[in-house]
Parts: structure tokens; sequence; C-alpha cells
């Protein structure tokens, strides 16, 4: 005999919390009651019996399963709308606003260099700040005893081993060979980063500063493709033509000839020449060092005072605005804002 579906539902009706609902699952609709149950009963009846109360059970059971889930729908909004009574959201109170980021306007220029550069298919490396002593000085041809490598210029950092064991690196061309060597025979690579100088500091010194290293090697490289480089480089970077530029001939250890290029540019109030970029045709012996013929590859190589760049980029009079920390200073400059 088939139980009465209007009871069950009936029961059903009556169910007003989960756990009443449950209970009433285990009771009719759990394996003991609509699987094992019922059809357990159907094994005295004839084939033909058989067939229509396996269909009724069927359909009783869809019943009541469906009656079922509209069921614990309706407890579980009737749950919920409860407790959003209790629990009001008023989404009409004033966010509490996180105050807005600024990228600092050194991180900003070396972003439009890399850009740059990497529109004219460079690499772009950035090394690491801690460096050998080899990599600092000897890779790019300076000797033991040249001036750059005295106390007063270079931090050094001792460990067990040695008073002098690393160096915090005094120029990106510490990476140079080591690039060289990662590229050859043929390379286009720049390195922006921080390097470190033992210097006093004033409006435009500092300890840390930013530069930017950017080397071409090949066959058949000459100043002409240095000049081209050079000029697309400021034009790009400094976005403005009226900048007045002077070149003089000047010595590196890792170049040969060297030049030193400087702007004309306001600082603390007055007109001054900066020193902004440093270049030359690389030595052949950083190019023996880096395992290249000399007699068969050349190349040149660039050092931006990326700094001194973003002084004259923005009319900076001072270079310790960029890293005193004073929010006023970059709140002052919108485009910092597109981090
Ligand atoms: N490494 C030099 C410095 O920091 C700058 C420099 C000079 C880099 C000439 C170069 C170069 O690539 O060709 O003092």
């Amino acid at each position: 005999m088939l139980p009465n579906q209007d009871e069950i539902l009936a029961v059903l009706e009556n169910c007003s919390t989960e756990a009443e609902l449950k209970e009433f699952f285990v009771q009719y609709l759990g394996k003991k009651w609509s699987v094992n149950g019922l059809f357990k009963q159907m094994k005295d009846l004839s084939p033909e019996q058989r067939k229509t109360a396996g269909q009724e059970i069927k359909m009783l059971h869809d019943t009541i399963q469906t009656a079922f889930f509209a069921k614990q729908d309706e407890i579980k909004k009737a749950y919920w709308d409860e407790k959003l009574k209790e629990e009001i959201v008023d989404i009409s109170t004033p966010a509490n606003t996180l105050p807005r980021g600024y990228a600092n306007l050194q991180n900003l220029l070396r972003r439009n260099v890399e850009n740059l550069f990497q529109w004219m298919w460079f690499h772009i490396e950035y090394g690491k700040d801690l460096v050998s002593i080899q990599e600092n000085f000897e890779h790019v041809n300076i000797p033991a005893n040249h001036p750059a490598t005295e106390m007063h210029d270079t931090l050094y950092i001792k460990d067990e081993t040695h008073p002098k064991s690393k160096v915090l690196r005094t120029h990106t061309s510490a990476h140079q060979v080591e690039l060289i060597k990662k590229y050859w025979p043929s390379c286009k690579f720049i390195v922006p980063g921080k390097v470190y100088r033992n210097e006093s500091m004033d409006a435009s010194h500092d300890v840390v500063f930013w530069q930017v290293e950017w080397v071409v090697i090949g066959k058949w490289i000459t100043m002409k493709h240095f000049k081209h480089t050079m000029e697309e480089v400021l034009k790009g970077i400094l976005e403005t033509d009226s900048i007045e530029l002077r070149m003089r001939p000047a010595y590196f250890p890792f170049v040969e000839p060297g030049v030193e290029i400087d702007a004309k540019a306001e600082v603390g109030g007055k007109e001054k020449w900066l020193e902004i970029l440093w270049a030359g045709m690389i030595h052949p012996v950083v190019l023996e060092n880096a395992g290249l013929d000399p007699k068969e590859y050349s190349g040149f190589a660039f050092g931006l005072w990326m700094t001194r760049m973003v002084a004259l980029r923005y009319g900076l009079g001072d270079i310790r605005l960029l890293t005193n920390g004073d929010l006023r200073f970059l709140h002052s400059f919108p485009e910092a804002t597109t981090i």
C-alpha cells in the first residue's frame, strides 16, 4: 500500500526550520523509505502489478522531492529575510577612501627610458646593487690604484673573509662584461639602476643616485651610431629640443675615446652646466675581458646620470626633493599618479 501523498505533504508544510526539514528528508526521502522501504514491498507483487506500482512510487517520490526543494528554498529565504532585517547595510554611507599612491619621479622617468629603449629593441637588465671588486673595477679596466677605488669614493662591504669583500656598485658599468658575455657577440642592452658613492650631499649630489648604462656591440659600430642613439635618447627623455648641450673629451678607463656631456640647467637658483651623460667607444681591453676580439667587434657605452635627468626634465632645483618623502612634492606632479 502506498503511503498517502497528501499526509506526507502536510507534514512537509508544517516544517519551519532547517532541522525539521532534515528530519523530514530522512524519514520520507532518505534511502530507507523511498528506495529500500517501498521497493522492498513490491517483491510479493505480480510482474504486471510491479510495473504500475514502480511507476506510482517514482511519481510519489518525485512529487515529494519537488515539494521538499521548494520548501527548503522557502525556509532559507525566510531565514535570510529575517537576518537582513537585523543587519542593515546602508549603502549610502560614504566609503572610506584610500589615499592615492604616487610614483616617484625617478621611477616614472625610468619607465619612460625603458619604453624608449625597448622600442629600439634593447634588452633591459637590472644587475644587482652589491657587486664584486672585479665587476666594479677590474672588468672595466679600472686598475687597483685608480682614485675611483679609494675608500673616500667607494662604499665597501666587509665580511669575515675580507675588509673589502664586496662593493655597492659605484656605476652601472659594473655589469658591462657580464652582460656582453650573456648576449655575445652582438648585443644591445640597458642597465637602469641605483649606484652608490661616498659623496657629500648637496642640491645636485647624493650618496645614492640613478644611472642608466647602455651598450651596443657589433661589427662596424662607429661614433656615428653613437651620436645618433644619444640624440634619439635625449630627445625622447626630455621631450624638448631647447636643451643646451656641451660635449667635452673625457677620460674613462673603459672607453677610448671618451666624452662627457653637460646640459645647462638651473640649480639652486643659478644657471649651471651639469654633467648628465658620459660615453665612449668601448675600450679593447673591456671587449677582450668579455671574450671578444676587438679587431672584429666594436661598440659604444653610455652612462646616463638619471637623477640629474629627472631634475632637468621636471625643473627641480634640488635632487634631495626626490627622496625626502614630502608628499606635497609628489602631489604637485599629476603625471606621478599614472602608476
Ligand atoms: N661608469 C661611469 C661613471 O659612473 C660613467 C660612464 C662613462 C659610463 C663612460 C659609460 C661610459 O658607459 O662610456 O662614472
